[in-house]
């Protein structure tokens, strides 16, 4: 190792409370992409990515504003002749009802067991905090970092990154870099890291079914019309048969089948099916026939309703039949579906078996493209050689059932090969009440990224980008 690369990893051994403080004060700021009221936090929270950025040496960092959230960028581009990272992370949240089930506030990052409590502790604020730290202690011990880095930090990630398509696509060559570097997914396990090599993509959509002008007394006019809600049931009823196989019809037909070579590897992964279930509190796991629990949710695609809303669900019973029914619903996709025409099929299918009885106004959402990379470069393995010298474990390698819009992203306008390393936890409740990160797991993942950057420097570089 590198006598530089030493005294940078004694510097963040050395600074290891500190690092925890600054990101209690970066979780302090709720930058909740969804909710229109928390829009000056969201540009508050971009400030302070910035500021952090500036403050630990990175140059050329600004905001740019887009017709949602501001894109934080910066770099650091003094190392000529050695290869160009590109970073990727978000700084924007999830919302975080129910607030009720949050054992403390959600914006009040604290410490119980070793875990960081608070939203965006481990989705994406604490990840992107990791590779912060890492460049910050580079350039404060060595003076200069091993690599040359342009990061992106965006905030609209959590609603599907809709403008920053725009912004890499306008900025294909400012943007050129030999690998992306991405830290937003989980370990396989606790003690288990992992670099993951695929995602999948989303298709996000809205029902609404209208039946009458007016909710109705339910006495009065009760078997004379068609219930809206009974009828969304039905339609709902009709996406996936008893096998748990989605019935539109097409959406299997680009799907790539699994390999029996990815198959056999996946099934020697420490994967507990029992203690998954147990975790989930479920009485029994269900999904498509014919694949396992893990192939299910890495390699085939499915069906969802995210949300159901009509009539009354107040205490009590009202007589009612309700006006209108509305369902949120998205389909998970995995390579080489793709999100336009599977909307097309869904919408197609909905219309098809729709009565007339209803009307019906389908509504699409955000989404994303699935990703899928080959992993056997020297970018991937210099990520598995960081991974073990952070972790003191080999990596395994992962899909993963979560979408990160960009990857697909960069990878077409940019061509460059992808490192997904993520240090949360499948356990650490992303998108849920509790969202936490493991404080050991953060450390590491510093360290890890650090010496990252040193294994990346010594990978030839394709091409200059300056
Ligand atoms: N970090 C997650 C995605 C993720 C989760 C990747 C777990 C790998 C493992 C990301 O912040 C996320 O939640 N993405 C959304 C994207 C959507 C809004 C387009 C998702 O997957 O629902
Ligand atoms: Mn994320
Ligand atoms: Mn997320």
């Amino acid at each position: 190792m590198l006598h530089d690369m030493l005294d940078v990893i004694d510097f963040i051994h050395t600074n290891r409370d500190r690092y925890v403080s600054e990101l209690k004060e970066y979780l302090a700021i709720p930058s909740i992409s969804a909710l229109p009221e928390h829009e000056p936090d969201v540009r508050r929270c971009a400030e302070w990515t910035a500021g952090e950025m500036r403050r630990i040496g990175l140059e050329n960092v600004r905001l740019t504003d887009t017709p949602g959230n501001p894109i934080v960028y910066g770099d650091w581009l003094n190392a000529p002749g050695a290869p160009t990272i590109l970073f990727y992370g978000h700084y924007d949240v999830q919302p975080v009802d129910p607030v009720e089930l949050w054992e403390s506030p959600p914006f009040e990052a604290t410490i119980r067991d070793g875990e960081m409590y608070a939203r965006g502790a481990a989705d994406d604020k604490g990840q992107v905090f990791m590779h912060l730290k890492a460049i910050e202690a580079h350039l404060a011990k060595a003076g200069r970092l091993p690599v040359n880095i342009k990061l992106i930090v965006e905030g609209e990630e959590e609603v599907g990154s809709v403008n920053l398509d725009n912004f890499v696509r306008d900025r294909r060559s400012a943007l050129g870099a030999d690998v992306v570097v991405i830290s937003d997914s989980a370990m396989f396990d606790r003690g288990v890291p992992s670099i993951c090599y695929s995602l999948r993509g989303l298709v996000y959509f809205q029902i609404d079914l209208r039946g009458t002008s007016s909710d109705l007394h339910s006495g009065v006019f009760g078997g004379a019309v068609a219930n809206p809600a009974l009828v969304l049931a039905q339609i709902l009823a009709q996406m996936k048969d008893r096998g748990g196989r989605v019935k539109i019809p097409g959406f299997y037909d680009a799907v790539r089948p699994l390999s029996d070579e990815e198959r056999a590897a996946w099934k020697k992964l420490p994967f507990n099916e029992k203690k998954y279930r147990k975790d989930l509190g479920a009485p029994r796991l269900f999904g498509e026939s014919g694949y396992t629990t893990l192939e299910r949710v890495w390699g085939r695609p499915s069906f969802d309703v995210n949300g159901l809303i009509s009539g009354f669900t107040g205490d009590g019973a009202k007589t009612v039949i309700p006006a209108v029914a509305s369902a949120k619903v998205s389909m998970r996709l995995v390579p080489d579906q793709d999100p336009d025409t599977i909307a097309r099929l869904f919408e197609d299918y909905v219309r098809r078996i729709a009565p007339k009885t209803v009307t019906v106004t389908v509504t699409r959402m955000h989404g994303g493209h699935p990703w899928i990379t080959e992993y056997d470069n020297p970018y991937v393995q210099a990520a598995a050689r960081a991974i073990e010298q952070g972790f003191g474990k080999t990596p395994v390698f992962c899909r993963e059932g979560g979408s990160i819009p960009v990857v697909w992203t960069f990878q077409k306008e940019l061509g460059v090969p992808a490192v997904l390393f993520g240090v949360g936890l499948p356990d650490e409740n992303a998108h849920a009440p509790n969202e936490r990160l493991d404080l050991g797991n953060f450390h590491s993942g510093i360290v890890a990224s650090a010496i990252l950057y040193g294994e990346i420097a010594g990978v030839p570089s394709a091409q200059p980008h300056r």
